[in-house]
Protein backbone atom coordinates (compact mmCIF):
# COMPACT_ATOMS: atom_id res chain seq x y z
CA UNK A 1 0.00 0.00 0.00
CA UNK A 2 0.82 3.60 -0.96
CA UNK A 3 1.57 5.45 2.37
CA UNK A 4 2.76 8.49 2.10
CA UNK A 5 3.79 11.22 5.04
CA UNK A 6 2.59 14.40 3.15
CA UNK A 7 -1.08 14.14 2.57
CA UNK A 8 -2.59 16.28 5.65
CA UNK A 9 -6.26 15.92 7.14
CA UNK A 10 -8.67 18.36 6.02
CA UNK A 11 -8.31 20.96 7.80
CA UNK A 12 -12.21 21.97 7.47
CA UNK A 13 -13.66 18.92 8.32
CA UNK A 14 -17.53 19.65 7.31
CA UNK A 15 -16.43 22.30 3.79
CA UNK A 16 -17.57 20.12 0.25
CA UNK A 17 -18.18 16.83 2.49
CA UNK A 18 -21.08 14.51 0.66
CA UNK A 19 -23.62 14.04 3.27
CA UNK A 20 -26.59 11.72 2.72
CA UNK A 21 -29.66 12.95 5.04
CA UNK A 22 -32.75 10.77 6.18
CA UNK A 23 -35.39 12.58 7.00
CA UNK A 24 -36.75 15.42 6.28
CA UNK A 25 -36.16 17.15 9.18
CA UNK A 26 -32.70 17.77 8.40
CA UNK A 27 -33.78 20.31 5.10
CA UNK A 28 -31.91 23.11 5.51
CA UNK A 29 -28.86 21.99 7.42
CA UNK A 30 -26.74 22.67 4.36
CA UNK A 31 -27.27 26.20 4.94
CA UNK A 32 -27.20 26.22 9.07
CA UNK A 33 -25.05 23.71 10.75
CA UNK A 34 -23.59 22.03 7.90
CA UNK A 35 -23.17 25.29 5.65
CA UNK A 36 -20.46 24.19 3.24
CA UNK A 37 -21.33 20.83 2.97
CA UNK A 38 -23.14 18.83 0.20
CA UNK A 39 -25.94 17.76 1.77
CA UNK A 40 -28.83 15.21 -0.36
CA UNK A 41 -32.05 14.08 0.87
CA UNK A 42 -32.27 10.67 0.41
CA UNK A 43 -34.32 7.29 1.41
CA UNK A 44 -33.32 4.70 3.63
CA UNK A 45 -33.21 1.89 0.43
CA UNK A 46 -29.95 3.92 -0.69
CA UNK A 47 -27.73 2.27 1.97
CA UNK A 48 -28.06 -1.55 1.16
CA UNK A 49 -26.13 -0.15 -1.91
CA UNK A 50 -24.15 2.90 -1.21
CA UNK A 51 -21.12 3.00 -3.13
CA UNK A 52 -17.96 3.28 -1.13
CA UNK A 53 -16.78 6.58 -0.97
CA UNK A 54 -19.76 8.10 -2.03
CA UNK A 55 -20.82 10.11 1.18
CA UNK A 56 -18.76 11.01 3.98
CA UNK A 57 -21.18 10.78 6.33
CA UNK A 58 -24.99 9.35 6.74
CA UNK A 59 -27.61 11.07 9.23
CA UNK A 60 -30.66 9.56 10.42
CA UNK A 61 -33.39 11.17 12.02
CA UNK A 62 -34.87 8.16 14.05
CA UNK A 63 -37.91 10.25 14.45
CA UNK A 64 -39.02 10.02 11.04
CA UNK A 65 -38.81 5.82 10.33
CA UNK A 66 -40.73 3.29 12.11
CA UNK A 67 -38.37 0.63 14.24
CA UNK A 68 -38.03 -2.31 11.52
CA UNK A 69 -37.01 0.57 8.78
CA UNK A 70 -34.60 1.56 11.05
CA UNK A 71 -33.44 -1.96 12.34
CA UNK A 72 -33.05 -2.48 8.58
CA UNK A 73 -31.21 0.84 7.89
CA UNK A 74 -28.00 -0.34 10.45
CA UNK A 75 -28.14 -3.74 9.25
CA UNK A 76 -27.47 -2.45 5.94
CA UNK A 77 -25.07 0.02 6.82
CA UNK A 78 -23.21 -2.91 8.83
CA UNK A 79 -23.24 -5.01 5.96
CA UNK A 80 -21.43 -2.86 3.70
CA UNK A 81 -17.96 -3.08 3.31
CA UNK A 82 -17.06 0.45 3.35
CA UNK A 83 -19.62 2.14 6.12
CA UNK A 84 -19.17 5.88 6.39
CA UNK A 85 -19.72 7.55 9.36
CA UNK A 86 -23.01 7.80 10.66
CA UNK A 87 -24.99 10.47 13.11
CA UNK A 88 -28.77 9.00 14.26
CA UNK A 89 -30.50 11.71 15.94
CA UNK A 90 -33.76 11.17 17.52
CA UNK A 91 -36.07 11.47 21.43
CA UNK A 92 -36.08 8.29 23.11
CA UNK A 93 -34.25 6.03 20.61
CA UNK A 94 -34.58 2.47 21.52
CA UNK A 95 -31.59 0.43 23.24
CA UNK A 96 -31.25 -2.01 21.29
CA UNK A 97 -30.93 0.02 18.05
CA UNK A 98 -27.82 2.37 19.29
CA UNK A 99 -26.47 -1.01 20.77
CA UNK A 100 -26.91 -1.54 17.19
CA UNK A 101 -25.63 1.39 15.73
CA UNK A 102 -22.53 1.67 17.83
CA UNK A 103 -21.03 -1.39 16.69
CA UNK A 104 -20.50 0.56 13.12
CA UNK A 105 -17.15 2.03 12.84
CA UNK A 106 -17.87 5.32 13.36
CA UNK A 107 -20.99 6.21 14.93
CA UNK A 108 -22.90 8.69 17.41
CA UNK A 109 -26.47 9.54 18.56
CA UNK A 110 -27.63 12.93 18.84
CA UNK A 111 -30.35 13.31 21.16
CA UNK A 112 -33.43 15.45 20.20
CA UNK A 113 -33.76 18.16 20.62
CA UNK A 114 -30.55 19.62 19.86
CA UNK A 115 -28.97 22.98 19.14
CA UNK A 116 -27.08 23.67 15.98
CA UNK A 117 -24.03 23.78 17.22
CA UNK A 118 -24.07 20.29 18.92
CA UNK A 119 -25.18 19.32 15.36
CA UNK A 120 -21.96 20.99 14.03
CA UNK A 121 -19.71 19.65 16.79
CA UNK A 122 -21.36 16.07 16.71
CA UNK A 123 -20.75 15.72 12.82
CA UNK A 124 -17.39 17.34 13.03
CA UNK A 125 -15.66 14.69 15.57
CA UNK A 126 -17.25 11.92 13.02
CA UNK A 127 -15.00 13.11 10.19
CA UNK A 128 -12.14 13.43 12.37
CA UNK A 129 -12.72 9.71 14.16
CA UNK A 130 -13.65 8.40 10.40
CA UNK A 131 -10.85 9.78 9.07
CA UNK A 132 -8.03 6.77 9.87
CA UNK A 133 -10.81 3.86 10.56
CA UNK A 134 -12.18 4.66 6.82
CA UNK A 135 -8.53 4.15 5.05
CA UNK A 136 -8.41 0.58 6.83
CA UNK A 137 -12.03 0.15 6.23
CA UNK A 138 -11.88 0.79 2.59
CA UNK A 139 -9.18 -1.84 2.02
CA UNK A 140 -6.44 0.64 2.30
CA UNK A 141 -4.23 -1.53 4.60
CA UNK A 142 -4.62 -4.11 2.09
CA UNK A 143 -4.00 -2.63 -1.00
CA UNK A 144 -0.88 -2.92 -3.19
CA UNK A 145 0.63 -0.56 -5.49
CA UNK A 146 2.95 -1.40 -8.51
CA UNK A 147 5.05 1.31 -10.60
CA UNK A 148 5.78 0.73 -14.19
CA UNK A 149 8.21 2.63 -16.00
CA UNK A 150 10.15 2.16 -19.31
CA UNK A 151 13.76 2.39 -19.41
CA UNK A 152 13.80 4.38 -22.63
CA UNK A 153 11.22 5.59 -24.49
CA UNK A 154 8.88 3.36 -26.26
CA UNK A 155 10.10 -0.01 -24.69
CA UNK A 156 6.26 -1.12 -23.40
CA UNK A 157 5.56 0.71 -19.90
CA UNK A 158 2.23 1.48 -20.95
CA UNK A 159 1.48 -1.66 -22.65
CA UNK A 160 2.35 -3.66 -19.63
CA UNK A 161 1.33 -1.40 -16.90
CA UNK A 162 -2.49 -2.14 -18.78
CA UNK A 163 -2.15 -5.67 -19.16
CA UNK A 164 -1.16 -6.07 -15.48
CA UNK A 165 -4.10 -4.00 -14.34
CA UNK A 166 -6.41 -5.78 -16.50
CA UNK A 167 -4.91 -8.78 -15.10
CA UNK A 168 -5.41 -8.57 -11.47
CA UNK A 169 -8.86 -6.82 -12.15
CA UNK A 170 -9.73 -10.40 -13.97
CA UNK A 171 -8.33 -12.91 -11.46
CA UNK A 172 -9.71 -10.50 -8.30
CA UNK A 173 -13.26 -11.16 -10.02
CA UNK A 174 -14.46 -7.97 -8.08
CA UNK A 175 -15.96 -5.00 -8.93
CA UNK A 176 -14.12 -2.32 -9.03
CA UNK A 177 -10.45 -3.81 -7.86
CA UNK A 178 -7.67 -1.95 -10.02
CA UNK A 179 -7.09 1.60 -10.38
CA UNK A 180 -4.35 2.19 -13.50
CA UNK A 181 -3.50 5.35 -13.05
CA UNK A 182 -1.19 7.52 -15.84
CA UNK A 183 0.96 9.72 -14.37
CA UNK A 184 2.46 10.89 -17.53
CA UNK A 185 0.26 14.02 -16.56
CA UNK A 186 0.58 15.72 -20.05
CA UNK A 187 0.23 13.07 -22.75
CA UNK A 188 -0.25 10.09 -21.25
CA UNK A 189 -1.37 7.27 -23.77
CA UNK A 190 -3.38 5.06 -21.47
CA UNK A 191 -6.69 6.35 -22.34
CA UNK A 192 -6.39 6.19 -26.18
CA UNK A 193 -4.56 2.24 -25.57
CA UNK A 194 -7.98 1.46 -23.79
CA UNK A 195 -10.16 3.57 -25.99
CA UNK A 196 -11.40 5.60 -22.73
CA UNK A 197 -12.03 9.05 -21.91
CA UNK A 198 -9.15 10.68 -20.03
CA UNK A 199 -11.27 13.11 -17.29
CA UNK A 200 -9.11 13.95 -14.42
CA UNK A 201 -8.14 17.68 -13.88
CA UNK A 202 -5.49 17.41 -11.50
CA UNK A 203 -4.39 21.23 -12.25
CA UNK A 204 -7.64 22.68 -10.52
CA UNK A 205 -6.79 21.58 -6.94
CA UNK A 206 -3.87 24.48 -6.99
CA UNK A 207 -2.80 24.34 -3.29
CA UNK A 208 -6.10 22.56 -2.11
CA UNK A 209 -4.63 19.05 -2.09
CA UNK A 210 -6.62 17.98 0.69
CA UNK A 211 -9.90 18.52 -0.38
CA UNK A 212 -9.41 15.25 -2.62
CA UNK A 213 -11.32 12.76 -1.12
CA UNK A 214 -12.88 9.30 -1.81
CA UNK A 215 -15.93 10.97 -3.17
CA UNK A 216 -13.74 13.52 -5.50
CA UNK A 217 -11.91 10.23 -7.18
CA UNK A 218 -15.18 8.47 -8.40
CA UNK A 219 -15.23 12.07 -10.45
CA UNK A 220 -11.70 11.68 -11.61
CA UNK A 221 -11.89 7.83 -12.56
CA UNK A 222 -13.50 6.45 -16.00
CA UNK A 223 -14.59 2.74 -15.82
CA UNK A 224 -12.73 0.36 -17.89
CA UNK A 225 -14.28 -2.90 -16.95
CA UNK A 226 -16.12 -4.33 -14.30
CA UNK A 227 -13.15 -4.39 -12.50
CA UNK A 228 -10.83 -1.63 -13.40
CA UNK A 229 -11.04 1.94 -13.39
CA UNK A 230 -8.59 4.04 -15.07
CA UNK A 231 -7.40 7.71 -13.77
CA UNK A 232 -5.51 9.62 -16.81
CA UNK A 233 -5.72 13.44 -16.95
CA UNK A 234 -7.38 15.38 -20.02
CA UNK A 235 -4.22 16.13 -22.04
CA UNK A 236 -2.51 19.34 -21.37
CA UNK A 237 1.27 20.28 -22.38
CA UNK A 238 1.72 22.10 -18.82
CA UNK A 239 0.36 19.84 -16.48
CA UNK A 240 3.50 19.03 -15.21
CA UNK A 241 4.22 22.77 -14.12
CA UNK A 242 0.28 23.11 -12.90
CA UNK A 243 -0.39 20.23 -11.06
CA UNK A 244 1.56 19.65 -7.59
CA UNK A 245 3.21 17.19 -6.08
CA UNK A 246 0.84 17.32 -3.20
CA UNK A 247 -1.88 16.89 -5.59
CA UNK A 248 -0.52 14.00 -6.58
CA UNK A 249 0.18 12.30 -3.16
CA UNK A 250 -2.82 12.94 -2.20
CA UNK A 251 -4.66 11.11 -5.07
CA UNK A 252 -2.52 8.17 -5.03
CA UNK A 253 -3.46 8.08 -0.96
CA UNK A 254 -6.94 8.17 -1.93
CA UNK A 255 -6.64 5.36 -3.98
CA UNK A 256 -4.89 3.30 -2.27
CA UNK A 257 -7.59 3.67 0.33
CA UNK A 258 -10.41 3.06 -2.21
CA UNK A 259 -8.69 0.21 -4.79
CA UNK A 260 -7.10 -3.57 -3.72
CA UNK A 261 -4.87 -2.91 -6.67
CA UNK A 262 -3.08 0.80 -7.71
CA UNK A 263 -1.32 0.41 -10.82
CA UNK A 264 1.07 3.19 -12.07
CA UNK A 265 1.88 4.25 -15.05
CA UNK A 266 5.41 6.13 -13.96
CA UNK A 267 7.17 8.51 -16.70
CA UNK A 268 10.96 7.97 -16.74
CA UNK A 269 12.25 11.27 -16.16
CA UNK A 270 11.99 11.97 -12.62
CA UNK A 271 9.85 14.68 -10.92
CA UNK A 272 9.89 16.36 -7.36
CA UNK A 273 7.31 13.59 -6.56
CA UNK A 274 8.69 10.53 -8.10
CA UNK A 275 10.56 9.16 -5.50
CA UNK A 276 8.05 9.59 -2.90
CA UNK A 277 5.47 7.62 -4.88
CA UNK A 278 8.17 4.97 -5.72
CA UNK A 279 8.82 4.95 -2.08
CA UNK A 280 5.40 3.89 -1.17
CA UNK A 281 4.75 1.23 -3.88
CA UNK A 282 5.37 -2.42 -2.86
CA UNK A 283 6.82 -2.95 -6.18
CA UNK A 284 8.87 -1.21 -9.53
CA UNK A 285 8.68 -2.21 -12.60
CA UNK A 286 11.39 -0.86 -14.64
CA UNK A 287 10.73 -1.78 -18.67
CA UNK A 288 13.18 -2.82 -21.15
CA UNK A 289 13.54 -3.83 -24.57
CA UNK A 290 16.25 -6.42 -26.05
CA UNK A 291 18.58 -3.89 -27.24
CA UNK A 292 21.91 -2.52 -25.66
CA UNK A 293 21.70 1.18 -25.02
CA UNK A 294 17.79 0.31 -22.98
CA UNK A 295 19.63 -2.35 -20.98
CA UNK A 296 22.48 -0.18 -19.94
CA UNK A 297 19.57 2.75 -19.35
CA UNK A 298 17.33 0.28 -17.35
CA UNK A 299 20.48 -0.82 -15.38
CA UNK A 300 21.36 2.65 -14.20
CA UNK A 301 17.51 3.58 -13.77
CA UNK A 302 17.40 0.86 -11.33
CA UNK A 303 20.37 1.68 -9.59
CA UNK A 304 19.09 5.56 -9.43
CA UNK A 305 15.91 4.28 -8.33
CA UNK A 306 17.11 2.09 -5.49
CA UNK A 307 19.74 4.87 -4.32
CA UNK A 308 16.97 7.63 -3.98
CA UNK A 309 14.48 5.95 -2.73
CA UNK A 310 16.67 4.54 0.01
CA UNK A 311 14.40 2.18 1.72
CA UNK A 312 15.89 -1.39 0.28
CA UNK A 313 13.08 -1.78 -2.62
CA UNK A 314 14.78 -2.61 -5.48
CA UNK A 315 13.29 -2.17 -8.92
CA UNK A 316 12.41 -5.42 -11.24
CA UNK A 317 13.77 -5.06 -14.50
CA UNK A 318 11.09 -6.99 -17.21
CA UNK A 319 12.80 -7.36 -20.82
CA UNK A 320 9.84 -6.78 -23.31
CA UNK A 321 9.08 -7.68 -26.90
CA UNK A 322 10.96 -11.10 -26.46
CA UNK A 323 11.29 -12.02 -30.23
CA UNK A 324 11.17 -15.78 -30.47
CA UNK A 325 13.56 -15.68 -33.97
CA UNK A 326 15.98 -12.68 -33.85
CA UNK A 327 16.96 -10.62 -36.62
CA UNK A 328 19.82 -9.09 -36.30
CA UNK A 329 22.34 -8.79 -33.62
CA UNK A 330 20.20 -8.49 -30.84
CA UNK A 331 21.22 -9.53 -27.25
CA UNK A 332 20.27 -12.77 -26.11
CA UNK A 333 18.41 -13.00 -22.69
CA UNK A 334 21.59 -14.60 -21.00
CA UNK A 335 23.88 -11.58 -22.59
CA UNK A 336 20.97 -9.16 -21.21
CA UNK A 337 21.58 -10.09 -17.75
CA UNK A 338 25.21 -9.58 -18.46
CA UNK A 339 24.12 -6.89 -19.29
CA UNK A 340 22.15 -5.67 -16.47
CA UNK A 341 24.29 -7.04 -13.98
CA UNK A 342 21.67 -8.65 -12.69
CA UNK A 343 18.82 -11.16 -13.58
CA UNK A 344 16.12 -10.02 -15.15
CA UNK A 345 12.56 -10.48 -13.38
CA UNK A 346 10.58 -12.00 -16.44
CA UNK A 347 10.47 -11.74 -20.19
CA UNK A 348 7.21 -10.56 -22.18
CA UNK A 349 7.10 -11.78 -26.00
CA UNK A 350 6.98 -9.45 -28.90
CA UNK A 351 3.95 -9.60 -30.51
CA UNK A 352 3.45 -6.53 -32.42
CA UNK A 353 -0.08 -7.09 -34.55
CA UNK A 354 -1.42 -8.28 -30.65
CA UNK A 355 -0.27 -5.17 -29.79
CA UNK A 356 -1.67 -2.89 -32.24
CA UNK A 357 -4.44 -4.20 -32.74
CA UNK A 358 -5.43 -3.86 -29.41
CA UNK A 359 -4.26 -0.42 -29.72
CA UNK A 360 -6.45 -0.07 -32.88
CA UNK A 361 -9.44 -1.22 -31.08
CA UNK A 362 -9.17 0.18 -28.19
CA UNK A 363 -8.51 -2.20 -25.03
CA UNK A 364 -6.29 -4.94 -23.51
CA UNK A 365 -4.13 -7.42 -25.10
CA UNK A 366 -5.45 -10.10 -23.02
CA UNK A 367 -9.47 -8.67 -24.62
CA UNK A 368 -9.01 -8.51 -28.49
CA UNK A 369 -6.08 -10.81 -28.51
CA UNK A 370 -6.61 -13.12 -25.50
CA UNK A 371 -4.05 -16.05 -26.98
CA UNK A 372 -1.56 -13.75 -27.45
CA UNK A 373 2.42 -14.36 -26.05
CA UNK A 374 1.94 -11.60 -24.08
CA UNK A 375 -1.17 -12.30 -22.24
CA UNK A 376 0.62 -15.49 -21.10
CA UNK A 377 3.16 -13.67 -20.10
CA UNK A 378 1.97 -11.08 -18.51
CA UNK A 379 -0.15 -13.35 -16.51
CA UNK A 380 2.86 -15.68 -14.97
CA UNK A 381 4.34 -12.33 -14.06
CA UNK A 382 1.68 -10.75 -11.91
CA UNK A 383 0.52 -14.27 -10.61
CA UNK A 384 4.78 -14.55 -9.34
CA UNK A 385 4.56 -10.66 -7.97
CA UNK A 386 1.67 -11.08 -6.55
CA UNK A 387 2.42 -14.13 -4.33
CA UNK A 388 5.17 -12.10 -2.77
CA UNK A 389 4.30 -10.60 -0.12
CA UNK A 390 3.53 -7.05 0.16
CA UNK A 391 6.43 -5.12 1.30
CA UNK A 392 4.67 -3.66 4.73
CA UNK A 393 4.69 -7.07 5.48
CA UNK A 394 9.05 -7.74 4.81
CA UNK A 395 9.67 -4.06 6.34
CA UNK A 396 7.75 -5.14 10.04
CA UNK A 397 9.34 -8.54 9.51
CA UNK A 398 13.11 -7.35 9.09
CA UNK A 399 12.07 -4.76 11.90
N1 LIG B 1 5.35 -7.07 -26.20
C1 LIG B 1 5.13 -6.25 -27.24
N2 LIG B 1 5.13 -6.76 -28.50
C2 LIG B 1 4.95 -5.95 -29.55
N3 LIG B 1 4.74 -4.64 -29.47
C3 LIG B 1 4.72 -4.07 -28.26
C4 LIG B 1 4.91 -4.84 -27.08
N4 LIG B 1 4.85 -3.99 -26.02
C5 LIG B 1 4.63 -2.77 -26.52
N5 LIG B 1 4.55 -2.81 -27.86
C6 LIG B 1 4.37 -1.68 -28.78
O1 LIG B 1 5.46 -0.79 -28.58
C7 LIG B 1 5.05 0.54 -28.77
C8 LIG B 1 5.41 1.36 -27.54
O2 LIG B 1 4.66 0.85 -26.44
P1 LIG B 1 4.21 1.75 -25.23
O3 LIG B 1 3.52 2.96 -25.69
O4 LIG B 1 3.51 0.86 -24.30
O5 LIG B 1 5.64 2.14 -24.65
P2 LIG B 1 5.98 3.21 -23.51
O6 LIG B 1 7.22 2.73 -22.84
O7 LIG B 1 4.81 3.42 -22.65
O8 LIG B 1 6.26 4.49 -24.38
P3 LIG B 1 6.45 6.03 -23.88
O9 LIG B 1 7.92 6.16 -23.60
O10 LIG B 1 5.99 6.83 -25.04
O11 LIG B 1 5.60 6.19 -22.67
C9 LIG B 1 3.55 0.49 -29.04
O12 LIG B 1 3.34 0.55 -30.42
C10 LIG B 1 3.12 -0.87 -28.51
O13 LIG B 1 2.01 -1.38 -29.19
MG1 LIG C 1 3.93 5.21 -22.04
Amino acid sequence: MLRLKSASPTANLISGRRILALGASFAGLAEGPLKGAAVEMGSVAQLESLPPGAFDLVLIDADAWDAPTLAAAVKALSALRTCPPVLMTGANLPAGLVRNLMRLDAADILESPYTPQQMTAEVQALMAQAQPAAAVAAGGADSRCWAITGAVGGSGATTIAIEIANCLAVQSGKDRSVCLVDLNLADGAAAAYLGAAPTTRLADFGNAADRIDAAMLQAFVTPVSRGLDLMAGVRDPNAFDTVGRDAILRMLEVACEVYDWVILDVPRHRRAWTLEVLAGCDEVLVISELTVPALLAARAQSDEIEDGVGTGLRPRIVLNRLASRMFGPAPSMVEAEKALQRKAEAGISSDWEAAAASANLGGPVAQHRPKSKIVKDVQLLVERLAAQPPRRDTASKAA
